[in-house]
């Protein structure tokens, strides 16, 4: 899009309106919106920023100041007009202009042979020159550009008419507002594509639902179309939704460009003004051999990838071979989708089994007849609550279709209602706890059933099993198995009685020999000086995560220091929201939650936070990542070396960042940071010779 030379005057030109705080008036406005947009495509099209995330915001306020001062200067594709875009009442129908087909599909080398002989009949030659793309697996899109600029996103709908989301579509950052189409004389263009979201921002926000206690979503492709959708144009930003263009269905040039004969010219005009098409990510081979190699190469590398994909798209690459060819009512005889294997199988849903957590939350989990996916076998999955039941519309007895996309735990996509027999059963949840038989509640704003019982015996197994647990208080050799079944011979009874094992009552049990004693007796010790704000993790609190531990321990001296906080002054504490505080001070005022802060306390463990050394320690003020595996520290020991000299701690590579310590496969962090001359990036030797520290 830019050439090396347009990039550089656009970084000077960025320089100079940072180091001289320019004011924006009517001559540099479009200078302003120029270098906003040039600094957009770095990011969201190149992935690779040439500023900080701050940085860019400065420019961008200045420029939104600007615009709300004269509103009579604001054009439609303006970079502050992606937001800010009014809640939407109904999407509006709209007709496509050329129908969105689908693709044939084909599982199998045959299958692509098969497909090959008939495009070389049809075409009349022996060998054809063929694309080959990945399919994304996400939303599909039509776009249409007229005069420059984009005029309308909408949804495939049937085919023939989709639903007008283009106020949500402007939300999506990876999408130009405007391109200099009629340069290239053409007066409107309608373009096709994938909206996704990446891997990484859907674990996110599947995190994020999770934290809320609502239901994961099976996959990315799903959490795409869903926010496609949303009503409110401000939370489709939210989402980070990513765009790839990969067809042209429509183009009405003013005089015909010879240039754009192929597929594979197409797509390098769309990338050359700005789009992010695949581009880069696509190859161009004469004959099927060669295809069949390539496909083999990149189905390796599919889990790689950011972002899913299904499989991947081939095409044939002259346009007039394409129009020669034609189409069925339902796909193009040009193309063809290879898809990968299936990450989604269909199994019965046999039983539910409910299983109650730390926090008295009463899960259901589905029971399957044991059924392959990918590699690994699934025999339950999470139903998470009566509404997710009611929303899937699950019966036992059910075929139920499964799905296990990239890293994500298995979830139930649908069942199969078509299949019914009319021996299905519904699924009842209990009105009591299955292991301690109070009755449960359910808090009028939640879907989750609890028990309340703090004596129930599967909560408590469950929070000793938390405190102990590595990221906890981390006690080696004192897992799962070992706390069900002491707990089970009554040798735990609850938190503090960890610390009071002996080793003879561990010398007659099954499986015990004096060492493995010694080992645990000795950790289950140690841990007793592990830092505050892993014994503040490993309470259990609602809501209260490592990240929110270690905030908490930064504006208290002793553990009970929390106790004497209101919510308004936790609040105040970052990382702490209304519901976080509020967790926190219902904690504290629970009798038996201090009653056993007390037990730990004459137990011996360490209620103290840390000196504070932030202003003092020599990495004062200096901000620190970590990436990939280190060999000789443990990361959370890096970590807390880090907080020790002074400094802190970031959750990612922004304009904020000073070190990036990078370990061994080291992933995206690193490729982003190398492109920030800010960041100084470190191996694990570095970072070690930087704290002084020999090992
Ligand atoms: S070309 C007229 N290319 O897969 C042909 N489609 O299962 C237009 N898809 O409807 C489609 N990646 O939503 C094409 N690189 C790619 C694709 C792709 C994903 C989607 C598209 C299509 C569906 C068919």
């Amino acid at each position: 899009m830019f050439t090396v030379e347009q990039t550089q005057l656009l970084q000077q030109k960025t320089l100079e309106w940072q180091s001289h705080d320019t004011n924006v008036n009517p001559e540099n406005l479009n200078e302003l919106r120029d270098l906003l947009r040039f600094h957009e495509h770095r990011y969201y099209v190149l992935n690779n920023p040439l500023i900080g995330d701050t940085d860019f915001d400065l420019l961008y306020k200045k420029l939104e100041k600007f615009e709300l001062q004269h509103p009579e200067l604001i054009t439609p594709d303006s970079p502050t007009q992606r937001v800010g875009a009014a809640l939407i009442k109904d999407f509006p129908k709209k007709q496509h202009l050329v129908p969105m087909l689908s693709l044939e599909n084909s599982y199998n080398e045959d299958d692509l042979r098969d497909w090959d002989r008939k495009v070389r009949e049809g075409a009349g030659l022996t060998e054809v020159e063929y694309t080959l793309e990945p399919k994304f697996d996400g939303a599909s899109i039509s776009l249409i550009y007229e005069n420059d600029l984009l005029v309308s996103g909408v949804t495939r709908g049937d085919g023939e008419t989709g639903d007008d989301i283009t106020p949500n579509v402007f939300q999506i950052r990876s999408i130009p507002l405007s391109a200099e189409f009629l340069k290239h004389n053409i007066q409107q263009i309608e373009i096709r594509g994938e909206i996704l979201m990446s891997k990484s921002n859907f674990k996110k926000y599947n995190d994020g639902l999770m934290e809320e206690g609502l239901p994961p979503l099976a996959n990315p492709r799903n959490a795409a179309a869903g926010s496609l959708r949303m009503k409110d144009p401000k939370i489709v930003a939210q989402r980070n939704l990513e765009g790839f263009l990969y067809h042209v269905s429509y183009i009405q040039f003013k005089e015909q460009d010879p240039k754009l004969n192929t597929h594979f010219n197409m797509l390098n005009m769309l990338w050359n003004l700005g789009f992010r098409s695949p581009k880069n990510e696509m190859k161009c081979l004469k004959g099927i051999d060669a295809i069949i190699r390539e496909i083999k190469d990149f189905e390796s590398k599919r889990d790689d990838l950011p972002y899913e994909i299904d499989g991947m798209v081939i095409k044939v690459n002259e346009l007039d071979l394409q129009d020669q060819l034609g189409m069925t009512s339902h796909h193009p005889r040009w193309a063809m989708a290879f898809k990968f294997k299936a990450r989604q199988a269909n199994t019965t849903l046999i039983g539910v089994e409910f299983q109650v957590g730390r926090t008295g939350a009463v899960t259901p989990v589905a029971k399957l007849n044991p059924v392959g996916i990918g590699g690994v076998t699934v025999s339950s999955i999470s139903i998470h609550n009566e509404d997710y039941i009611k929303e899937k519309d699950l019966k036992i007895g059910d075929q139920v279709l499964i799905e296990r996309s990239g890293d994500v735990i298995p979830q139930i996509v649908k069942s199969l209602s078509d299949l019914r027999t009319g021996g299905e059963k519904n699924i009842t949840f209990p009105t009591h706890c299955p292991v301690c038989s109070e009755p449960l509640f359910k808090p009028e704003a939640e879907a989750v059933w609890r028990c309340i019982n703090i004596n129930c015996k599967a909560q408590v197994v469950e929070k000793i099993i938390h405190f102990a647990s590595k990221d906890a208080m981390d006690i080696r050799s004192f897992g799962e198995a070992n706390i069900r079944k002491f707990y089970e011979l009554g040798l735990l009874t609850d938190i503090p009685s960890i610390y009071k094992l002996t080793a003879s009552q561990l010398a007659n049990l099954e499986g015990f020999g004096s060492k493995s004693i010694q080992n645990l007796l000795q950790a289950i010790e140690k841990s007793k000086e592990q830092p505050l704000h892993r014994l503040i993790y490993a309470l259990g609190i609602r809501y209260v995560g490592e990240t929110t531990a270690k905030a908490l321990t930064q504006q208290i001296e002793q553990l009970l220091d929390l106790a004497n906080k209101s919510t308004e002054s936790l609040q105040e504490i970052e990382d702490v929201g209304v519901k976080v505080a509020a967790s926190i001070h219902e904690f504290f005022q629970h009798p038996d939650n201090l009653k056993m802060i007390d037990e730990l306390n004459l137990l011996g463990l360490k209620m103290r936070s840390e000196p504070k050394q932030l202003s003092s320690g020599h990495l004062a003020g200096k901000t620190f990542l970590f990436t990939g595996t280190l060999s000789k520290l443990k990361r959370n020991d890096a970590e807390e070396m880090v907080e020790q000299a002074g400094g802190k701690l970031l959750s990612g590579v922004s304009s904020k960042l000073n070190y990036l310590v990078a370990g061994e496969e080291a992933g995206s962090k690193l490729e982003k940071a190398k492109k920030m001359p800010t960041i100084k990036i470190l191996t694990e030797q570095e970072f070690l010779s930087l704290l002084n520290v020999v090992l």
